[in-house]
């Protein structure tokens, strides 16, 4: 069956668009996968540490006091990378030291994308 020009291009569109789609949706789950939670003992060493220092600072809620809120919605939007760097090296300026000597870059990401996701202490 031969279809009208327009028809021909409307679903050339449509194609196109459950490629872009079908690739977003990948490189999402592959963002995902790249960030590995840390084993169980970890886990409880860094939400310890996120209880009693970054909570210190950040408040218990983590809804803000010295430093600034940590809320999934405050951290809505914000790049996920350059609040790891931040978290590692600090804000040179401000009250927020940098954490590298007390994790690995993998852990800082987990420890992000937990706040991203909204885990309080
Ligand atoms: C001594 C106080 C202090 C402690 C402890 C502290 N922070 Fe901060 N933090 C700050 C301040 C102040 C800012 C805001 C810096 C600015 O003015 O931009 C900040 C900013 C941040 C940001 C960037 C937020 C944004 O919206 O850009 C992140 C992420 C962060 N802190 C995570 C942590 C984590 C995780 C911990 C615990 C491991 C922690 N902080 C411990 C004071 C602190």
């Amino acid at each position: 069956m031969k279809l009208p020009a327009c028809c021909r291009t409307l679903s050339a569109k449509c194609l196109l668009l459950a490629c872009c789609a079908a690739l977003f949706i990948t490189e999402a789950v592959h963002a995902d996968s790249a960030i590995v939670s840390p084993a169980p003992q970890r886990v409880a060493e860094l939400r310890h540490l996120l209880r009693e220092d970054c909570g210190a600072c950040h408040g218990l809620t983590l809804n803000g006091g010295l430093g600034s809120p940590l809320t999934a919605a405050a951290l809505a939007g914000k790049p996920g990378d350059s609040l790891v760097a931040t978290l590692l090296d600090g804000r040179p300026g401000s009250a927020m030291p940098p954490w590298r000597p007390f994790m690995s870059e993998a852990e800082a990401q987990w420890l992000i994308r937990q706040l991203q996701q909204g885990v309080t202490p």
